[in-house]
């Protein structure tokens, strides 16, 4: 599979309200053929009308280093993928039982892998984007993200530790086709 990178800018963000992503995106045979992107975007709180919808994705996991969060468009939503350390999957499992959950689910519902853990990046409350997956970015006291509009905070697992969200984040359906490949879709 050939790949292309392609890098692009956008105007810095104007306020809290916008971040910079990482965002890497591989694109099905089906429906952009082999090339697969990489680029640093600016997005705004909420997915932009002109994401375009795409059915299935590949993604290429061999770049994404432990820590390292990206996001991919799907269906013309985000979908935050993060290579997870040994000590975020840790903090994840250690909550495992955690009483106060307001999503329960244990950590191994939530990956195939434990060091990929794979989620739409779209907060359950009103669906705002959370913030986390830029260095920098206020994340929360659990390793995972801070969703700036009302307040929720989710988990290194991406489950819902402060409302008002009240669902975890949504695993979406994927497959890894070998050690670092997955597809979305
Ligand atoms: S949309 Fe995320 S807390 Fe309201």
């Amino acid at each position: 599979m050939s790949i292309e990178a392609k890098i692009s800018s956008s105007d810095p963000p104007a306020s809290t309200n916008r971040r910079d992503f990482l965002h890497i995106t591989t694109g099905t045979a089906a429906i952009v053929g082999t090339a697969a992107t990489l680029w640093p975007f600016i997005d705004s709180m909420r997915p932009s009308a002109d994401i375009s919808a795409v059915a299935t994705i590949d993604v290429d996991l061999t770049s994404i280093e432990p820590g390292q969060r990206v996001t991919v468009k799907w269906r013309g939503r985000p979908v935050f993928i993060v290579h997870r350390t040994e000590a975020l999957i840790a903090q994840a499992r250690a909550d495992d039982a955690n009483p106060n959950l307001i999503d329960p689910a244990p950590d191994s519902t939530r990956v195939q892998r434990p060091e990929w853990l794979v989620v739409v990046g779209v907060c359950t409350h009103l669906g705002c984007i959370p913030l986390g997956q830029s260095d920098g970015d206020p994340r929360g006291p659990f390793g995972g993200w801070f969703c700036p509009c009302h307040g929720s905070i989710y988990d290194s697992a991406g489950r819902v530790r402060k409302g008002p969200a009240p669902r975890n984040l949504e695993v979406p359906p994927y497959v890894f086709q070998d050690d670092l490949r997955v597809r979305i879709g």
